[in-house]
């Protein structure tokens, strides 16, 4: 839709384009490969949302629209057209399509053309072949040099290519080969972008640190780009773009100005009036969001007029123009970073590689841009999609779903570092989520420890010395094999994919490599060998080398158990299914000592014991099974292992895993120490080593497990409610204390009761709200009972307790209240 009339001040349309063949193994954009299916819908989508926002004329005509993704080129061309067709756009207005190369053939170009696109930016990244495999890039030089071919006879007077500096492989020749190719182009690009590779959190690329690229090398290769550009007739822009005069990206030019803009598409963010906003992550929830006539919108910020200002100079720094001198405080240390000339300070080469360290000296106070629009950003960072890593996207049905919703909504499991783009597949517990936690964790204590005589319980450090792991053989045995795909290039673990590579179907991969899941760190100021040390990647070693301390302060004797609850830390490759596997996660292990030949009766007795600690704690029996390892699935230490699994919504998968480790663990320790670490029965008059036993589960997998099973949606009274059906003890709250009413008449009584019952259950209480809404936040959150008290109350002393799963209510009088509860949570 191209109108007439006057063009105001610039204003940007981005859409988001989610879909790609592959996904390559540095990046981090909302972008699918396995979502092509969603395409017809996705574009209709767009179109509802830009219909929207036309009819309420919250969408002023576009100077520029700007197709990115993702790959755009993988959406057919009649799909992007129908999208750019509802854009309403100014005359003359620059519609750019990011494309790979592959993909720039001459009919598809030409179909851009007539649907009103003006720029192409053609995804090269390079142009030496073993750079592209590296990179995980399907094209080839050839495949540049036609694309480019393409690009001018259709027509396309700017175009931009972009480059990547720095992939695996990556020589300095080859680098100023790739610069080379592009300035041989029969037409070459007018426009150049060069950004170096970054390593963003979460992608197989940051598991890698043998492919990080070196920041001396990258800034080489910049500096080579710079002065070969230049050279050539481009005009430095900003940080990664060149333009030959008159082909600058107007886009870009927009976010570098801190412009106004609109987003389109899931992930895509928008900016107006101070206020940004972004929708929703997945392609999924955006169509049905839309589908269901709501808005996309995920999250929304507004900034105060410092971080707009200081926002506007950081963005501006980074561009051809600079900011003002007075932005910038005369330090030495910026000497040969900036250039002080005509009233601006302008980066030098050296300063752009440096930019971060300049932009956090600038003063926003001391500078305003005088009188010019607030200068924006690097293009890939504002308006882009939101990245993947913020969170775990939800696996798979919509149970999942609707529980990771639950917790964020409601408390109980935070992104941690959200204020910060989030830290992948680590998590905070909020105020919700720490009850339950601490429930699950207690109700796990209470079972094998305080209601045993022969189980003592154990707290140690997590931090221990390579001969710990050593010993215990985690520094040569607790690896994972990973395999790349030689496709799609993505990182899998070998014994998780039987061979065929779940992201493209191929069966092509590389040699397995051992990557050791621990974390190391270093003791004390020094970072020598001498003070290397790990986080423990499971409790157990701690009451292994406890052994004897235990036995000698207890006088326990075989058959006895040191239990512990605590934090263990692996490098999981493949972290996912939100709290399912974690980096940092929480353990319940017990070592349960025993004679050798009782090893087997015990096993056995623990694998009966554990399996109905999940079954009393409400886990239905059909979502609950036994399963026992082949002998090729043993770990190094084991004789026999079974695993208590869960039917979570990807299938079954392991909770606690049960198994004999025999001596292994306390001999190969007596032989690294020279300590004896074995039994001397004054019975018998027998010396032995015991055999172990071990439970070992994991709480927040468990909680999990324990919310998955608990979440449930029913009506009550002809409204449909959501309702956590957790087993009392679990429960954040037991009992929710509810005044009918904010009047101060009820307070004294409420506050009564409140005192009655806090000391006994975890209390929450709520006075906000009608009771309908406040008995359905309860409900939501798991509250087995509500305590409402009433006008009457004042009158009768007496209070309604609501059941959370029936919704009975009986009215109980203050003085039996506590023991009525009580009662009811033994008999849960
Ligand atoms: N000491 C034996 C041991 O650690 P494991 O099967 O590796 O055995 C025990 O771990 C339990 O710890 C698992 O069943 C699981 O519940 C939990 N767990 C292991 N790795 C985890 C991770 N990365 N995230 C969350 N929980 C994990």
């Amino acid at each position: 839709m191209t109108t007439g009339g006057r063009t105001r001040a610039p204003f940007g349309v981005y859409v988001h384009v989610p879909f790609c063949r592959s996904r390559c193994d540095y990046c981090a954009f909302a972008a699918y490969t396995d979502r092509d299916h969603l395409m017809e819908a996705y574009t209709r989508a767009c179109v509802e949302e830009l219909t929207a926002a036309v009819a309420g004329e919250d969408l002023p005509e576009a100077t520029s629209v700007f197709f990115g993704g993702g790959t755009p080129s993988r959406l057919p061309p009649d799909l992007l057209a129908a999208i750019l067709d509802a854009v309403p756009r100014a005359d003359g207005a620059e519609v750019t399509v990011e494309c790979n190369p592959e993909d720039a053939g001459p009919d598809r170009l030409d179909r851009y053309r007539r649907a009103g696109v003006t720029r192409i930016s053609l995804g090269v990244q390079s142009t030496v072949p073993h750079v592209l495999d590296g990179l995980g890039r399907r094209h080839t030089a050839g495949a540049v040099t036609a694309a480019a071919r393409s690009v001018a006879a259709a027509g396309f007077a700017s175009w931009n290519l972009d480059l990547i500096i720095g992939g695996a492989g990556e020589t300095d020749a080859d680098w100023e080969r790739s610069l080379a190719d592009l300035l041989a182009l029969e037409d070459p690009p007018p426009h150049v972008s060069a950004y170096s590779l970054t390593v963003e959190p979460g992608t197989p690329l940051a598991d890698d640190p043998a492919r990080h690229p070196d920041d001396d090398v990258q800034a080489r290769r910049y500096e080579t780009a710079d002065a070969v550009l230049t050279a050539a007739g481009y005009r430095w822009e900003e940080i990664s773009n060149w333009a030959r005069p008159g082909h600058e990206c107007r886009h870009n030019r927009l976010y570098w100005d801190q412009g106004e803009y609109r987003g389109i598409g899931s992930a895509a963010h928008s900016h107006r009036n101070g206020r940004r906003w972004w929708n929703v992550r997945t392609p999924d929830r955006y169509v049905r969001e839309l589908a269901a006539g709501r808005s996309p919108v995920g999250g929304e910020e507004v900034l105060t007029d410092d971080q707009r200002r200081f926002e506007a100079l950081a963005l501006r720094i980074r561009t051809r123009e600079g900011v003002p001198t007075g932005a910038l405080p005369d330090d030495p240390d910026l000497e040969g970073l900036v250039d002080r000339r005509g009233g601006r300070a302008v980066l030098t080469v050296r300063g752009r590689l440096l930019a971060n360290a300049v932009t956090v000296r600038l003063d926003a106070g001391a500078a305003s841009l005088g009188g010019r629009p607030a200068p924006g950003g690097p293009v890939r960072s504002l308006p882009m999609p939101e990245p993947e890593s913020t969170t775990d996207a939800p696996p798979t049905g919509d149970l999942m779903e609707k529980v990771v919703g639950l917790c964020k909504r409601r408390g109980f499991i935070f992104q941690s570092a959200e204020i910060y783009g989030g830290f992948r597949s680590t998590y905070d517990y909020g105020p919700l989520g720490v009850n339950l936690l601490r429930n699950v964790k207690n109700a796990w204590w209470e079972a094998m420890v305080q209601r045993r005589s022969d189980v003592v319980g154990l707290d140690a450090a997590i931090l221990s010395p390579p001969s710990v792991w050593q010993a215990s053989g985690h520094l040569a045995n607790f690896t994972d094999p990973l395999v790349d795909c030689r496709n799609c290039h993505q990182r899998w673990r070998q014994d998780k994919i039987d061979g065929v590579c779940p992201n493209c179907g191929s069966t092509e991969f590389t040699e397995a490599r051992a990557f050791n899941l621990m974390f190391k760190t270093h003791a004390g100021p020094l970072e020598d060998e001498g003070a290397v040390a790990y986080l423990r990647p499971e409790t157990a070693q701690g009451m292994f080398i406890n052994f004897v301390n235990v036995l000698q302060t207890t006088r326990k004797k075989p058959p006895f158990g040191i239990a512990q609850v605590g934090k263990s830390f692996r490098n999981e490759i493949t972290p996912q299914n939100f709290v399912f596997r974690t980096r940092e996660f929480e353990q319940m292990e017990m070592e349960f000592f025993v004679p050798p030949a009782e090893a087997q009766t015990w096993f056995e007795y623990w694998l009966e014991e554990r399996f109905q600690w999940y079954l009393g704690l409400g886990i239905p029996a059909d979502k609950l099974r036994l399963r026992h390892h082949d002998p090729d699935e043993l770990s190094h230490y084991s004789a026999g292992t079974a695993d208590v699994e869960f039917l979570f919504p990807w299938g079954w998968d392991e909770l606690e895993g049960i198994a004999n480790r025999t001596d292994f663990d306390l001999k190969a320790h007596a032989a690294a120490s020279g300590e004896k670490l074995d039994y001397f029965d004054p019975v018998t008059n027998e010396r032995y080593t015991p055999y172990v036993i071990e439970p070992a589960a994991g709480a927040t997998r468990t909680m999990m497990a324990f919310l998955l099973a608990a979440y449930d949606e029913d009506e009550v009274g002809g409204e449909p409610r959501t309702v956590l059906r957790i087993h009392p003890r679990l429960a954040p709250y037991q009992v929710a204390v509810l005044p009918l009413s904010k009047k101060e008449s009820l307070e004294p009584l409420s506050q009564r009761v409140l005192s009655l019952l806090q000391p006994h259950f975890m209390v929450d209480y709520d006075v906000t709200q009608g009771i309908g809404k406040r008995y359905r936040r309860q409900d939501e959150v798991g509250t087995p009972w509500c305590v409402t008290i009433d006008f009457d109350s004042l009158e009768d002393d007496a209070v309604t307790v609501r059941e959370r799963d029936s919704t009975d209510q009986v009215r109980v009088p203050v003085d039996g209240l506590l023991a009525e509860l009580r009662s009811r949570m033994d008999g849960a």
